[in-house]
C-alpha cells in the first residue's frame, strides 16, 4: 500500500490553482497535469508500506499535528523545478514557514520507529500542478510563463491527511486513510 501525508487544499486555492493551469494546459506542453481535486501539500511521502502500517502511521500523524492549530501558508509563485532546461515538476512553491517545519520535524520524529524508507530529499513545500512527461522537455519560454501566473492569497490550511495512493494506470487516485483537524 502506498502512502503519504498532506495538507489538502481548501476549495478556494484549489480552483484558483485550477484557473492558473488552465492557459498552461491549453500550451499543449508535455505534462501530465494534476487534477484540480488531487492537489495537495506533501508532508511525507512514505512510499509502499505493509497495509498494517496505516493505522500505526495514522496515529503518528495525529501525534505530530497534535497543538500545531490551524496553519498560516502563503503561495509564493509557481516555478518550474529544478530551475533550468532540466525542469521535471510545475509547482506552487509555499513559504517554509517554521510552524508546517515543525509539523514535518514531528512527524518525522513520531515515525522514526516504523518501517518506513527514510525522506529521500530536504523538504520543501510545495503544491505540485503538473509533471514532465519521461523524457520530455519544457519550452525555454515555460519558467518565464509560469512565473508570470497569478498565485493564491495566503490560507490557512486546517487539516492534515494520510492518504493512500492507488496507481491504476491513468491519474492516481488518494484516498483518505486518516484525517487530522489541525
Ligand atoms: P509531490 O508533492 O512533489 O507531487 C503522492 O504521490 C505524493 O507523494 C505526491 O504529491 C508526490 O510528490 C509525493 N511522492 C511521490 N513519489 C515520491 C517519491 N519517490 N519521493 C518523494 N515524494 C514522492
Amino acid at each position: 500500500m502506498r502512502l503519504f501525508a498532506a495538507v489538502p487544499l481548501p476549495g478556494a486555492v484549489r480552483e484558483a490553482l485550477a484557473a492558473a493551469q488552465a492557459p498552461l494546459r491549453e500550451a499543449g506542453w508535455p505534462v501530465r497535469w494534476v487534477a484540480p481535486e488531487s492537489l495537495h501539500l506533501t508532508l511525507r511521502f512514505f512510499g509502499e508500506v505493509e497495509p498494517g502500517l496505516a493505522e500505526p502511521l495514522g496515529d503518528a500523524l495525529a501525534s505530530a499535528a497534535a497543538g500545531t492549530g490551524p496553519l498560516p501558508l502563503s503561495p509564493l509563485g509557481i516555478e518550474a523545478w529544478p530551475v533550468g532546461r532540466r525542469a521535471r515538476l510545475l509547482w506552487l512553491a509555499l513559504d517554509p514557514v517554521p510552524a508546517l517545519e515543525l509539523l514535518v520535524h514531528r512527524l518525522e520524529s513520531a515515525v522514526a520507529n516504523l518501517a518506513v524508507a527514510p525522506s529521500e530529499a530536504a523538504f520543501r513545500p510545495h503544491v505540485t500542478l503538473g509533471r514532465l512527461a519521461h523524457g520530455e522537455r519544457l519550452p525555454g519560454d515555460a519558467a518565464a510563463r509560469v512565473g508570470r501566473l497569478a498565485v493564491p492569497e495566503a490560507f490557512l490550511a486546517t487539516e492534515v491527511v494520510l492518504y493512500e495512493s492507488r496507481l491504476q494506470g491513468g491519474p492516481p487516485r488518494y484516498l483518505a486513510r486518516r484525517s487530522v483537524t489541525l
